[in-house]
């Protein structure tokens, strides 16, 4: 070989390591490119009328929330979302607003309000609205005007199917007993759209008027100085208004088939431009669908959103075709892994995702997720919470969790509130189905074991009302509190602050590269969080045994930042719910 040969072969050696080395740099800029506020944000969900009533009715209230403002800020979290306030006939618990420019009487008063907001803002804390406009109340003025004729101003708000051109095509309604999404109105001789219960007429996108009030709508809240929306069944905005007959290939899976209407991503880039951007918003949608789908609400390019939850991890471990009903088999570990490990690639190098275990639509995270039996509520609540607050995502934190509240698991329906749960109640009734074997899944994956009242103190109700609860409390409270855990130092309650700590003072567990480790582990969630040169490593023993895994690393060289059996020594076996973050 000539030196010339060799010099270019050098050369072109040289170059090639050059241009890898850039590429690395490269890959590593674009998770840590565009940082922001809520990418690095805790964000502790609050259900008013389940954290604190100050009036003695029952139900939770803004000036409640006021008076556990200290205890709010003392979490270490950097944000709340709030579920809705509004005006509302409460058939869906806020979710079927009346009035969207008004706080609900029960809630208290516009004043209370702006009190509340200040009160976060003063403690450094940003607050999320909860946006529900896929729909509205069937008591707004607007469909109460719109039903009364087909010639009022107000009909093409919603979307209907005149009867004389016969059957609506079947759409189903996911709160409806016939499970059927049209409702017929007399006045107008023609059905309205309710993708959820007929109480909740679907809005009609396609009218750019009603566009326009959503983003006054939008602007009023913003004009406030509010933070950010959590935007409701967003997915479903936009119709294809030609009606269509449902596609075979979405036999059954109507989320998916709802969640990508022709205009969907029009309308929300409009949003964007006549709302987000201006008023510098953070958003997350409830966006139901795969992942390309979700992709493209949050990929930064399309100025859309800007936080996505994904639904595959939470509603992992139910049996097919029956609503919430857990696999009595439990759910495969190694599988559920994978979900996250295919979620997180996707947002990579664009988007932006989230890490949620429970919250207002979800069962309690301990019993759901961990292991409620009193020799493990504590242990495994603070491995799923460290599981939330180490993994790539926001961290979206569901109030009561941080001490622990688990499922209060009704015997009888009547205890339930929720019109989820009465639906499909009488669904299963209607078919002559197994009722008993209905409330017993639904110990576990309820809504309304999420709903059931903050547990404060030991007095009666809970310290959350001198009244009755609109929702029966938990008999556990006694014991479980947050004033028996502020005064145990080994608490779940004081582990949740070491946690929020940890992450804020780590950019690593921020915007680091999430991997996982010994993924075939059947017991052990095991991943690094690598970020320059520092890396965390996270050890979660899911089950209620001891548990070994191979993580191919030498642990004598790491450092244990946080062990919720207050352990220092990293090892390869795992206590019960052990939970690790140690540091390289
Ligand atoms: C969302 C809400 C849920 C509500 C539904 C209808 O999924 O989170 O609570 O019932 O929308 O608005």
């Amino acid at each position: 070989m000539s030196y010339l040969r060799i010099g270019l072969l050098l050369l072109i050696a040289v170059w090639l390591l050059v241009s890898c080395k850039e590429k690395n740099t490269a890959t590593k800029q674009t998770a840590m490119q565009n940082k922001t506020w809520w990418k690095e944000a805790v964000v502790y969900q609050i259900y008013p009328r389940s954290f604190k009533d100050s009036d003695g009715d029952g139900i939770g209230d803004i000036k409640g929330i006021i008076s556990k403002l200290d205890y709010i800020q003392s979490l270490g979290i950097d944000a709340v979302w709030l579920n809705p306030i509004y005006e509302s006939p409460n058939k869906d618990n806020g979710y079927d607003i009346s009035d969207y420019r008004n706080v609900s009487k029960q809630f208290g008063s516009m004043n209370d309000f702006d009190t509340l907001l200040a009160g976060f803002h003063q403690r450094g804390i940003k607050v999320f609205m909860d946006l529900v406009v896929n729909h509205c109340s069937n008591e707004h003025p607007w469909f109460k005007e719109a039903s009364k004729s087909r010639n009022s101003p107000y009909y093409n708000y919603f979307h209907w199917w005149p009867a004389e051109k016969g059957e609506p095509p079947y759409r189903f309604s996911i709160f409806d007993e016939k499970g059927y999404g049209w409702e017929f109105n007399k006045a107008t001789n023609s059905y309205y759209l309710h993708y959820f219960g007929d109480f909740q007429p679907d809005l009609n996108w396609e009218n750019p008027k009603l566009r326009q009030e959503v983003y006054d709508i939008m602007k009023f809240w913003s004009k406030k100085g509010i933070d950010g929306f959590r935007m409701d069944a967003l997915a479903f905005i936009a119709k294809d208004t030609t009606w269509p007959a449902l596609p075979p290939e979405y036999n059954g899976v109507w989320v998916m088939y709802y969640a990508s209407g022709p205009h969907l991503h029009d309308y929300i880039q409009e949003m964007n431009k006549e709302v987000l951007t201006p008023y510098k918003l953070a958003t997350v949608a409830e966006a139901m669908g795969d992942v390309p789908r979700v992709k493209k609400f949050v990929d930064e390019d399309r100025n859309e959103l800007n936080m996505a939850y994904n639904f595959e991890a939470i509603d992992f471990g139910y049996l097919p075709n029956e609503y919430k009903m857990p696999d009595p088999q439990g759910w495969d570990l190694v599988k559920w892994k994978q979900i996250y490990k295919r979620w997180d690639s996707a947002f990579t190098e664009k988007g932006w995702g989230t890490v949620y275990l429970a919250n207002h639509d979800q069962p309690r995270m301990v019993t759901r997720w961990g292991n409620d039996a009193p020799e493990f509520r504590e242990l495994s609540s603070k491995m799923l919470s460290t599981f939330i607050l180490t993994m790539r995502g926001t961290a979206f934190y569901y109030f009561g969790d941080e001490i622990g509240m688990n499922n209060i698991k009704f015997d009888k329906v009547e205890d339930y509130n929720d019109v989820e749960l009465h639906t499909n109640y009488a669904q299963v009734k209607a078919k002559g189905g197994d009722l008993k074997r209905f409330l017993e899944g639904m110990k576990i994956s309820s809504r309304d074991n999420g709903r059931t009242p903050m547990q404060w103190d030991s007095t009666s109700g809970a310290g959350f009302t001198l009244g009755n609860p609109w929702l029966k409390i938990n008999p556990n409270y006694t014991t479980v509190n947050v004033a028996a855990a502020e005064a145990n130092q080994n608490s779940a309650l004081h582990y949740f602050r070491k946690l929020t700590t940890l992450r804020k003072a780590n950019e690593a567990l921020q915007y680091g590269a999430f991997t996982l480790v010994d993924a075939d582990n059947p017991d052990v969630f095991a991943y690094t969080r690598t970020l320059n040169n520092k890396t965390f490593l996270i050890l979660l023993n899911f089950k209620n045994k001891t548990a070994t895994l191979k993580t191919g690393m030498d642990l004598s060289k790491g450092k244990t930042l946080l062990n919720n059996y207050g352990s220092t020594n990293a090892s390869e076996t795992l206590q019960p719910y052990e939970a690790s973050v140690i540091e390289f």
